[in-house]
């Protein structure tokens, strides 16, 4: 089964702000991470690849100073990003991985939060990011590797979302072969834990939105057949979810 590609602009735009939430400290969990990993001067100029609807373009700017550039090929996902998560350190930018706005070696740092799985010519993304990226700049790729993925809490009511989910994401030698390819290797990998509600209601709630592009993937049938097991689980009453996990951070230089 080969996936169709996901557009933001159909249905995601209008759910992702509320479905993907995230917790102030684990925004700022990540921004400390990053900070980890990158040059120790400030400012540092960042590229957020796949900005979305700003989730992190404003942190980003209060943390490393910016500029930051929100590169997003959605239209839909910019306009909420420029409507909600606006800085006066942070601008919006029509672009996409194979095609970044920006000129030559101008950037410290690039995040890719979740989006490089989205990417159609991942050779062509890895190029351009080496061509923006300044000498000594840093990459960092949030993703679920598809060789280390162990499946998400509510993956046990949708028993097809862990396959989808392993065909979605690249393996961890995806990533690192075509960052190799333009001469860029890892200098780490990272495990850094996020919150991801408060308790199980919350968290289905969330869920609910269908903010994740899994969802894409499924029939009506089988997305209606996963909630209903998921009501059944909170209908018993224990709160048993986990609301934190473990997510992948690779970097790259
Ligand atoms: C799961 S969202 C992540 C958004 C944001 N980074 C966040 O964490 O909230 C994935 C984003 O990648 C964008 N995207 C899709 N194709 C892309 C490409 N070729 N290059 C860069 N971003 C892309 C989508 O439009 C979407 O906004």
């Amino acid at each position: 089964m080969t996936l169709k590609r996901v557009d933001y602009d159909e249905g995601q735009h209008a759910v992702y702000a509320r479905g993907r939430q995230m917790a102030p400290e684990t925004r700022a969990r990540w921004m400390a991470r990053f900070a980890e990993h990158l040059p120790p001067e400030r400012p540092l100029s960042v590229l957020d690849l796949g900005s979305g609807v700003g989730r992190l373009t404003p942190a980003l700017a209060d943390a490393f100073g910016g500029p930051v550039h929100g590169v997003e090929p959605s239209r839909r996902m910019r306009e909420i990003a420029e409507a909600t998560a606006s800085h006066p350190a942070v601008r919006y930018l029509e672009g996409e991985a194979a095609r970044i706005p920006l000129p030559d070696a101008s950037l410290d740092a690039v995040l890719m939060f979740l989006s490089f799985h989205h990417v159609p010519d991942r050779a062509a993304g890895a190029a351009e990011i080496a061509r923006v990226l300044k000498p000594g700049g840093r990459v960092l790729v949030r993703s679920p590797f598809s060789d280390r993925m162990t499946g998400g809490w509510w993956q046990q009511f949708f028993p097809r979302a862990l396959a989808i989910e392993k065909q979605m994401f690249p393996t961890l030698a995806e990533v690192t072969d075509v960052f190799a390819t333009v001469g860029l290797s890892p200098t780490a990998l990272v495990e850094v834990t996020e919150v991801y509600a408060a308790n199980e209601t919350e968290a289905a709630e969330k869920l609910r939105l269908r903010a994740i592009s899994t969802f894409e993937h499924m029939t009506e049938a089988e997305i209606e057949e996963g909630f209903a097991r998921l009501d059944a689980h909170l209908a018993r009453g224990a709160d048993t979810m986990p609301s934190t996990g473990q997510s992948d951070l690779l970097v790259l230089g």
